[in-house]
C-alpha cells in the first residue's frame, strides 16, 4: 500500500485488503455466461478453414455493409480532424438528429435534451441499470432474452428475474405477468421489442398497460427498440408516444447496419439525464467520435432509402425461412415481427439444443445458435436461427437440413 493512500482514498484500504490474498476472479465473473454462438461461430470457421462452404445461420449482425453516404461522411469526419472526445452526452448535432428522427419516423415530439448517445445500446443498457439499481434490487426479463441483460443486472449486483415465456404469451411480458412476478424488491421492468431472440413484439396496446402497470407498482419500465426499424407488420410504433416517463434504448447497429461502430442512445426522462452523463463520463468517457460524425448521415434521404429497401429484403428473407422451417419439423408458432431472427421448437429433433447445433453444422455446415444462449426455459428445446445471409444462401441452407433432418429419429 502507498503511505498516506488510506487517508487520500479512505475507501481504498478495504478494497485492497480484500483482494490481496485472493489470486481468483470476483465472484460475479462465475455468473457470466459465455456466448455458446460464438463457439458456434469457431467452429465454423474452423470447418471453413478445412474447405468446407458453412451457411451462417448463427450471426446477429446484418450482412450488408454501412451505407455509403455513412462511409463518406466517416471519411470527411477523420480528413477534418474529428478524432477528440466529445461530451459524454454526445454530440449536440447527432442528439437534435436523433430528437428529429423521432418526429419523422414516428410522429413523437422529443426533446434533444432526452438523447444521450452511448458506446453502442450495450452500453445504453448499462448506464440505465447503473441508475436504476442497488443490491440485490431486482429487475424482470423474458426468459428467453438476449443474455447481455442479466449480466450487466448481475455485475452491478442485482438480481435479474426471469420470466419464463412461450408462445402463449408471444414470448413477451405482459402487464399481467409483470404484475404477478413482481416482489417488493423488484425495481425495474426490461422489454425488447421486436426481441432476439424470438423477433416477436408487443403490441402497443398492451405496452400502454404495461407502462401503467409497471408506474401503479412504482417501477421504471426500460424498452429496447432496437430492432423497432426491422419491423414486417405495419408502422413500428415506440413506446416513447406512450409517456416521458420511461427510458426507451435504441442503436445504430442493427437497422443502421453499424454493428462495429459501437453507437446506441437512450432516450430518458430529462430529470435523469444528469446523473447518465456522470455515469458516461466516468465509465467511458464519450461514444466514439468518428462514429458520431458518421451517424450524422444515418437520417439522410437517401441513407434512408437504402436502409428501406434492406428491410424489405429482410422481410423477404423471413417470408421463405418461416414457413420452410416450418415444413421441414420446427416449431414456430409465432410469426416473427421484426429483427433478423427465428427461434424454433427443434423437439421433434432433439432435446440437446447444444449438441443438435453441434451435429447440424458438422453434418450439414449450417451454422445456428442453441437456444441455452438465451436462457434456461426450455432453452434445450430450441435453436435460434439468424436470416443475416443472403436469400440463396437460405435456400441453400434450408435444402441442406432437408437432406439431413429425416436421417434423425423423430422424437414424440
Ligand atoms: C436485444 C439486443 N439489445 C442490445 C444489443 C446490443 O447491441 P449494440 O450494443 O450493438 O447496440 C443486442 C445485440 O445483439 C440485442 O440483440
Amino acid at each position: 500500500m502507498v503511505e498516506g493512500y488510506d487517508r487520500a482514498f479512505p475507501f481504498v484500504p478495504a478494497l485492497v485488503r480484500s483482494m490481496e490474498p485472493r489470486q481468483h476472479p470476483a465472484a460475479r465473473v462465475a455468473d457470466i455466461a459465455p456466448f455458446h454462438v460464438m463457439e458456434v461461430q469457431t467452429a465454423a470457421r474452423a470447418l471453413e478453414a478445412a474447405g468446407r462452404n458453412v451457411v451462417h445461420m448463427e450471426i446477429g449482425e446484418p450482412d450488408f455493409p454501412t451505407p455509403g453516404p455513412v462511409l463518406d461522411a466517416a471519411r470527411a469526419a477523420l480528413a477534418d480532424g474529428h478524432i477528440r472526445y466529445t461530451s459524454a452526452l454526445g454530440l449536440p448535432e447527432l442528439r437534435r438528429a436523433i430528437a428529429r428522427h423521432y418526429g419523422d419516423a414516428f410522429g413523437i415530439d422529443v426533446s434533444p435534451e432526452r438523447i444521450v448517445v452511448t458506446a453502442g445500446s450495450s452500453a445504453a443498457l448499462l448506464l440505465v441499470m447503473a441508475l436504476l439499481l442497488n443490491r440485490d434490487e431486482q429487475v424482470l426479463l423474458t426468459d428467453p432474452g438476449y443474455p447481455c441483460n442479466r449480466h450487466f443486472v448481475r455485475v452491478l449486483e442485482g438480481a435479474p428475474l426471469g420470466v419464463p415465456v412461450g408462445p402463449a404469451e408471444n414470448y413477451q411480458l405482459s402487464a399481467e405477468s409483470i404484475a404477478r412476478h413482481w416482489t417488493g424488491r423488484t425495481r425495474a421492468a426490461l422489454i425488447a421489442s421486436p426481441s432476439n431472440p424470438t423477433g416477436t413484439m408487443v403490441a402497443h396496446d398492451e405496452m400502454a398497460r404495461i407502462a401503467r402497470k409497471v408506474d401503479d407498482l412504482g417501477g421504471r419500465l426500460v424498452v429496447d427498440e432496437i430492432y423497432l426499424g426491422l419491423s414486417y407488420e405495419g408502422a413500428p410504433r415506440s413506446a416513447l408516444a406512450l409517456s416521458d416517463d420511461l427510458f426507451v434504448v435504441s442503436s445504430f447497429s442493427k437497422y443502421f447496419n453499424m454493428t462495429g461502430w459501437r453507437l446506441g442512445w437512450i432516450v430518458a426522462p430529462e430529470r435523469h439525464v444528469r446523473d447518465l452523463e456522470k455515469l458516461a463520463q466516468n465509465l467511458y468517457i464519450s461514444p466514439a467520435t468518428v462514429s458520431q460524425h458518421a451517424a450524422l448521415a444515418c437520417f439522410r434521404a437517401d441513407t434512408l432509402e437504402i436502409l428501406e429497401e434492406r428491410r424489405q429484403a429482410f422481410r423477404a428473407r423471413r417470408d421463405f425461412l418461416v414457413p420452410a422451417l416450418r415444413k421441414l419439423g420446427f416449431g414456430i408458432p409465432v410469426m416473427p415481427g421484426g429483427g433478423f431472427f427465428v427461434y424454433a421448437d427443434c423437439s421433434r429433433f432433439s432435446r440437446d439444443s447444444l449438441a443438435f447445433g453441434r451435429d447440424v453444422l458438422e453434418a450439414t455446415g449450417v451454422a445456428i445458435t442453441p437456444g441455452v444462449d438465451f436462457g434456461t426455459h426450455r432453452a434445450h428445446e430450441h435453436v435460434r436461427f439468424a436470416y443475416t445471409v443472403a436469400m440463396e444462401k437460405l435456400e441453400d441452407g434450408v435444402a441442406r437440413l432437408g437432406h439431413y433432418l429425416p436421417s434423425l429419429p423423430r422424437l414424440p
